[in-house]
């Protein structure tokens, strides 16, 4: 099996930047390749496609999602960075949303979510805005915001890597079999 991976990043903040510096670290330790994707690269077809990012309006950014369009017929693997609550209901639409993106064109080999620290200059500007406002932050979601700051933390990185080390183990299973 060929090691190469190609690596997608879109982090304004820095939440995913740091997912994707342990993952590409892990990547190295492992032996493989990483090409870190830059507009007009081409990527190779038997390359293992890695996307981070972070999420908006329930679902892939949209540089994430234009990268995601141009290409076809690859395996993908997703880690992305969310203000909400990835273990609760709101998570499970973001996650079946991101599968639906990728399986559109790619094959989705699996989707790691974590809670990503939402930049405070939101959560007060959200907070600031007229009640009746239909992004008014109420007092449950002033909490959740709140409780974002400490993500991704040591816990979110250390199970983004054993998951990227399990999806590895996984294809690499499958492709000997063949
Ligand atoms: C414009 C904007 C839209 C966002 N939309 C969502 C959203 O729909 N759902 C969510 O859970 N988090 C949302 N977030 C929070 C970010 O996804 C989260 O903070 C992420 O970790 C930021 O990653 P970064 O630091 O790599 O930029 C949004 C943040 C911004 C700035």
């Amino acid at each position: 099996m060929r090691k190469s991976a190609t690596m997608f990043i879109s982090s304004i903040t820095g939440n995913t930047r740091l997912i994707a510096n342990n993952l590409i670290e892990e990547l190295h330790q492992s032996g493989w390749r990483v090409h870190l994707y830059r507009k007009g690269n081409i990527v190779p077809k038997e390359n293992l496609v890695i996307l981070c990012f972070w999420c908006r309006r329930s679902s892939i950014e949209s540089t994430t999602l234009n990268f995601l369009r141009s290409i076809r017929g690859r395996k993908v693997i997703a880690f992305c960075t969310m203000g909400g609550n990835p273990n609760s209901p709101y998570g499970l639409r973001v996650r079946e949303n991101i599968r639906m993106e990728i399986e559109e064109n790619n094959t989705c080999l699996g989707v790691y979510l974590c809670q990503g620290r939402i930049d405070p200059e939101r959560t007060w500007r959200r907070r600031r805005l007229p009640r009746d406002h239909r992004h008014y932050l109420d007092d449950e979601g002033l909490k959740r915001h709140l409780k974002s700051q400490s993500h991704p933390d040591e816990r979110d990185v250390n199970r983004a890597k054993h998951f990227l080390a399990k999806q590895i183990r996984m294809l690499r299973i499958d492709e000997d079999k063949r």
